[in-house]
């Protein structure tokens, strides 16, 4: 397992006014789709090529196109924030959704929906923004296995220590995050962070 903290001037700006809480949602849904776009740069960046030829208004050239499209796969809730970024770069791949809920008392994973249909052989990047116990993203990648993929990335705009030790024991993952954060409080929730991701971009506490 990898981890990469993505060091990016325009992503720490736009990383301290997402975790700002006067932002409100309609601010914070735009601020998501900014970094998610830089996220996805950062996600794609050692994918392969194959040679094609194009034609310029000027004369005949080699150009490049992407092999293989990873699968995109959005964590619901919080991961829907950052599927619009990651389909506008990303516009021919698939898209499969899982959903699992934590257990807000004892902080455990609970299977509930999945939308997946053969993933054998493929690259899939799951979008999960907050990687805090790591109990969901590991029930996810446990799954995704299970299915024969074949790449994992994991992207997340925060990521806290105690959710990075519990994903490294996985070969073929490499988590990207914005920040590896401080710590997590004793309900779970990321220090410094930006609190419920999902609440906030869709005002799920009001
Ligand atoms: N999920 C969130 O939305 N925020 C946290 O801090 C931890 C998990």
């Amino acid at each position: 397992m990898e981890t990469i903290e993505f060091e990016h001037p325009v992503a720490r700006d736009i990383l301290t006014n997402i975790r700002n809480r006067n932002t409100r949602p309609d601010e914070f849904r735009k601020l998501a789709y900014r970094l998610g776009l830089l996220l996805a740069v950062e996600a794609t960046r050692n994918r392969g090529t194959s040679p094609v030829s194009v034609e310029t208004p000027m004369e005949k050239t080699l150009g490049e196109k992407c092999n293989n499209h990873p699968v995109i796969i959005p964590v619901l809730r919080a991961g829907l924030g950052l599927l619009p970024p990651f389909q506008e770069m990303l516009p021919d791949s698939p898209v499969a959704f899982i959903a699992m809920r934590r257990d807000e008392k004892t902080g455990k994973a609970e299977w509930l929906y999945d939308s997946i249909q053969n993933l054998r052989g493929r690259d899939v990047l799951i979008l999960d923004p907050m990687l805090a116990t790591g109990g969901t993203a590991a029930g996810v990648i446990d799954y995704l296995i299970e299915k024969g993929v074949e790449e994992i990335t994991l992207v997340c705009i925060v990521a806290a220590p105690e959710g990075i030790h519990r994903l490294q024991e996985y070969e073929n993952l490499t988590i990207i995050t914005v920040s590896v954060d401080r710590e997590l409080d004793d309900n779970w929730f990321i220090l410094p962070g930006l609190g419920d991701f999902g609440d906030r971009l869709y005002q799920g506490n009001k």
